[in-house]
């Protein structure tokens, strides 16, 4: 009967989206939406250990080798605790789709899994309240976890 119960359908609960002034609140909200916390959290067989959230190395197998995602936790040797504001926008503002057009992968190129071009257009109050949301959390020392060079130069 627990099951039957589970299968019946519920209301969607759609969550609400914070105003941009809630800095925090409003990057919990991007953050959550654009999965960051997937990809940049260790994971075994797809699911990810969430009390390593944010502290990246998750594989990803490409065709030039693996690339390991980034501790984007705020610690400051193996993680984003360095890093301005201005330098976490300029780094996604550094994939402006405009800009970075590259129509065919040469060695050494960049090449990621990391959605840089799709987040490159967002906007630098969206941009700052995720930077100000991660450097919210506790920072995570994890420098085993660094991105792995895919194409020998
Ligand atoms: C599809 C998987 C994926 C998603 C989704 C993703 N990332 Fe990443 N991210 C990666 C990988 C892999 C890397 C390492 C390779 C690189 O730098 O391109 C990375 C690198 C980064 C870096 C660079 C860190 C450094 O030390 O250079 C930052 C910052 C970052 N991601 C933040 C974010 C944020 C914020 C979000 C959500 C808006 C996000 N990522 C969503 C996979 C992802």
């Amino acid at each position: 009967m627990n099951i039957v119960l589970h299968l019946f359908p519920r209301k969607s609960s759609p969550s609400v989206k914070p105003p941009e002034s809630d800095t925090v609140g409003y990057g919990v909200y991007i953050v959550r939406a654009a999965g960051c916390v997937e990809c940049h959290t260790p994971a075994r067989h797809g699911q990810i250990d969430k009390a390593l959230s944010f502290t990246g190395g998750r594989e990803f197998g490409l065709t030039g080798g693996m690339l390991c995602s980034a501790n984007i936790t705020p610690d400051p040797e193996t993680g984003i605790g360095n890093w301005t504001q201005e330098m976490f926008v300029v780094r996604f503002r550094g994939y402006d789709p405009v800009v970075f057009t590259p129509a065919v992968l040469k060695s050494g190129d960049q090449q990621s899994i990391m959605p840089w071009t799709m987040s490159a257009g967002m906007t630098t109050a969206d941009l700052a309240a995720i930077y100000h949301y991660l450097h919210s959390l506790k920072p995570v020392k994890n420098k085993a976890l660094k991105i792995r060079p895919l194409v020998a130069k």
